[in-house]
Formats: C-alpha cells, sequence, structure tokens
C-alpha cells in the first residue's frame, strides 16, 4: 500500500551516496507521474542531500556505524522508509548494498553505470574500461539479494572513445542514464496509475 502525495500522486524515496544528479534529474522531470517524498543517504555532507534541501524534500541520513550491525542498519534503513510508504525505492547512486529487511518491505530500483550482466560491483566503469570493451552504458533494473543481480528494466549504450578516461566515459553515461531512469520511473508510474492499488 501506498499513499498519495499532497498532489494526489503516488510518491517515491529516492537513495544517494553522491552528486545526486539522477536525483536531480528525477526532480527536475515533467510528468514524471509520482513525486519525490523523501531522499535518503549513507552519509552527511553530500550534494544529493543538499539538492533535495534545495527542493524542500525531506532527507535523512542513516550510516552504517551508527548502528551496532549491518543486519541492524538494514532494520533502521526499512523503518525509515517505511514512514514515507513509497510506491517504490530508487537507489540512484546509492553505494550500499541493500539487504532483506529493505528488500523484504519495498520495492527497489537501482541505475548502474554499465550493462549488466557485464561489470557489475562498485567500479563498474573502471572495470569496463580496464576490459577494453569499445561499447558499455547503463542499465535500470529491479534490486534482488545479490550484488547489481536482479531483473533488467532498461538499457542504454554508450560508445568507449578514444582516451577515455574513467570520469570521462562516466560523465558520458550518466547522461543517458540521467534520461533512462525518467523514462523508467515516469513508465512505472504510468502503471501505478492504471492500476492504483499497485506498489
Ligand atoms: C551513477 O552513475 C550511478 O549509476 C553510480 O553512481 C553514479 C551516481 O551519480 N552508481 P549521481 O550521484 O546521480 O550524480
Amino acid at each position: 500500500m501506498t499513499t498519495p502525495t499532497p498532489a494526489g500522486r503516488p510518491g517515491i524515496v529516492v537513495l544517494v551516496s553522491g552528486s545526486g544528479t539522477n536525483l536531480q534529474a528525477l526532480l527536475d522531470a515533467p510528468d514524471l507521474g509520482c513525486d519525490v517524498v523523501a531522499v535518503g543517504a549513507d552519509r552527511d555532507g553530500i550534494e544529493g542531500l543538499r539538492r533535495a534541501e534545495r527542493a524542500g524534500i525531506p532527507t535523512f541520513v542513516c550510516r552504517v556505524g551508527d548502528h551496532p550491525s549491518r543486519a541492524d542498519w538494514d532494520l533502521a534503513l526499512a523503518a525509515e522508509l517505511a514512514g514515507y510508504r513509497p510506491a517504490v525505492v530508487v537507489s540512484a547512486g546509492f553505494m550500499k548494498i541493500l539487504g532483506p529487511a529493505v528488500l523484504g518491505g519495498h520495492r527497489v530500483v537501482n541505475t548502474h553505470p554499465a550493462l549488466l550482466p557485464s561489470f557489475p560491483g562498485a567500479h563498474a566503469v573502471r572495470d569496463a574500461l580496464a576490459h577494453g570493451v569499445r561499447v558499455t552504458g547503463c542499465t535500470c533494473h529491479w534490486v534482488d539479494a545479490g550484488v547489481d543481480t536482479g531483473p533488467i528494466i532498461d538499457q542504454r549504450a554508450v560508445r568507449v572513445e578514444e582516451g577515455d578516461t574513467e570520469e570521462s566515459l562516466h560523465e558520458r553515461i550518466k547522461v543517458l542514464e540521467r534520461d533512462m531512469l525518467v523514462d523508467v520511473v515516469r513508465a512505472l508510474a504510468a502503471g501505478w496509475k492504471a492500476e492504483p492499488d499497485a506498489g
């Protein structure tokens, strides 16, 4: 069950760990069909949280180090998320593996900067470059208990150019990644409208 926002649209919660440009794309998207009701992070002092604050969206920080164990952190994050009753949780550059409490209570979409199932994990762009692939890209997928193993929702391809660095390639991937994430969330929200009890 989800709670419609004051605007009558479903709510989503976005999890971030860094600059939050994917979050910003969701905040700026016209006709998203849902509202970002909160932004959560695993650390303080990041631009992703500042973007949310500038947009007047509630934020929360749930640090692994503030909990006696990873399992306790998972439970705390699940409880924090549940308070917002999101239709989905979007992991947009959230650099932590989610645990069973979060995944048992929420449907989670992740965005990943490689063409899964190639190059899962935290260094996907570096790994793709080191492997010498000529085409890489980004993937939006449902999160399951594995690392970047859940069902694929959408993908976009990016050519690797001569002289690319991890940074230059990642920036070009992120341009497509933001569009992909907006398209995926918009399509999901259109489905919720068709089936108001879904989610
Ligand atoms: C994205 O490429 C995401 O897939 C990866 O980290 C990047 C986050 O970018 N895990 P931003 O914080 O949304 O700018």
